[in-house]
């Protein structure tokens, strides 16, 4: 029995030290000091033995026992050190190495002096408001008093999106003159920023899809002098304090009287030159007092309430304001261009 408690305790021993890890430990330990390991299986033997043998034996078993435990204990710590070295080895990270470069964007140009006339129009006490690009006919004509035979009803010139021209893209953000006065009533003073589509040839002065900035004031005695006066004072904040501007009567069919606006050329001072094409002016919006039959269409009492209206073109702004010789450059994505601003 002493040969076979030090052959267990060898060879227990040797499989111990070459175990590579815990489940092979594990099955070492099961197969010496388990239930039916062979350690214990000695053990149960020890009842044959002579009463003098026996304490002998048995204090050898629990040496080897011991012992087996001890190096059991030991391996399995070695092997938790060499499996966390290992995992620290195959996570380390080198904090030396450089950083990706994050590409940060920054505003488009557009949407710079966007911003800027929003800010203009805020500190005048407006309104910004947000309307829909897919729009109905009743409000992107009907409500605002175009004939039903006005030449931008027509398919060649607005994109309709059903059979029976009832939905379309906006050609303008005039319905949300509509809008606005349907939804707050009076008093009003709001502008409304946003894309408008018409069936334009692309060049470099035309894209089928634009913005324009819409503007609405109504109140009691609001007059053509208001009109002026707000125009020139945000035109003046645009363009310089010293721009010079022509207020040119024209046709809306929801504003009467209309009028356009041009500022007189800030390249040229009006002389005349490739910018202005020889005009001397600069065209920069359409405006006039709202129609009373577009107030009254709004349930607001014309004989009580006046207002007026603006729509002007927010592209061309930007190209005067970057000096941009191409309409098409804005809507081109290209960050060779972008990145200019
Ligand atoms: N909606 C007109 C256009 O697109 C501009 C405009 C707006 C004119 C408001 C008068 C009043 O040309």
């Amino acid at each position: 029995m002493k040969e076979q408690l030090e052959a267990i305790r060898k060879s227990a021993l040797d499989a111990g030290v070459e175990t590579r890890t815990a489940v092979d430990l594990e099955a070492v330990r099961v197969r010496y000091l388990g239930k039916k390991g062979e350690l214990t299986a000695v053990l149960k033997q020890m009842g044959k033995l002579s009463p003098e043998e026996r304490p002998v034996m048995g204090q050898l078993a629990n040496d080897v026992r011991a012992a087996l435990e001890a190096a059991i204990e030991s391996r399995s710590d070695a092997l938790a050190q060499e499996a966390m070295a290992a995992r620290l080895k195959a996570e380390t990270v080198d904090v030396t190495i450089p950083g990706k470069k994050v590409e940060i964007g920054h505003k488009h140009p557009m949407y710079t002096v966007l911003d800027e006339i929003k800010e203009i129009f805020i500190n005048m006490g407006f309104e910004v408001m947000d309307g829909p690009e897919i729009e109905q006919a009743e409000y992107n004509f009907t409500k605002l008093n175009a004939p039903e035979n006005h030449p931008s009803r027509d398919w060649t010139d607005t994109f309709y999106l059903t059979e029976d021209s009832s939905i379309l893209l906006r050609s303008q953000t005039s319905p949300m003159q509509i809008r606005a006065m349907e939804t707050y009533g009076v008093p009003i003073r709001m502008i409304s920023p946003g894309r408008v589509y018409r069936k334009d040839e692309v060049d470099a002065t035309h894209s089928p899809m634009f913005h324009q900035i819409e503007g609405l004031v109504v109140d009691k005695g609001i007059t053509m002098a208001d009109l002026k006066g707000t125009l020139n004072a945000v035109i003046r904040e645009i363009y310089g304090p010293n721009t010079k501007t022509r207020f040119r009567p024209h046709h809306f069919p929801f504003t009467e009287p209309s009028c356009e606006v041009d500022i007189q050329c800030h390249k040229c001072g009006g002389v005349g030159c490739p910018t202005c094409k020889g005009e001397g002016w600069i065209e920069v919006l359409g405006a006039g007092m709202v129609h009373p039959k577009v107030l009254r269409g709004c349930g607001i009492d014309p004989e009580v309430y006046s207002g007026f209206a603006f729509g002007m073109g927010l592209e061309r702004l930007a190209m005067g304001q970057f000096k941009i010789s191409d309409l098409r450059l804005i809507f081109e994505n290209d960050m060779r261009f972008l990145s200019q601003f």
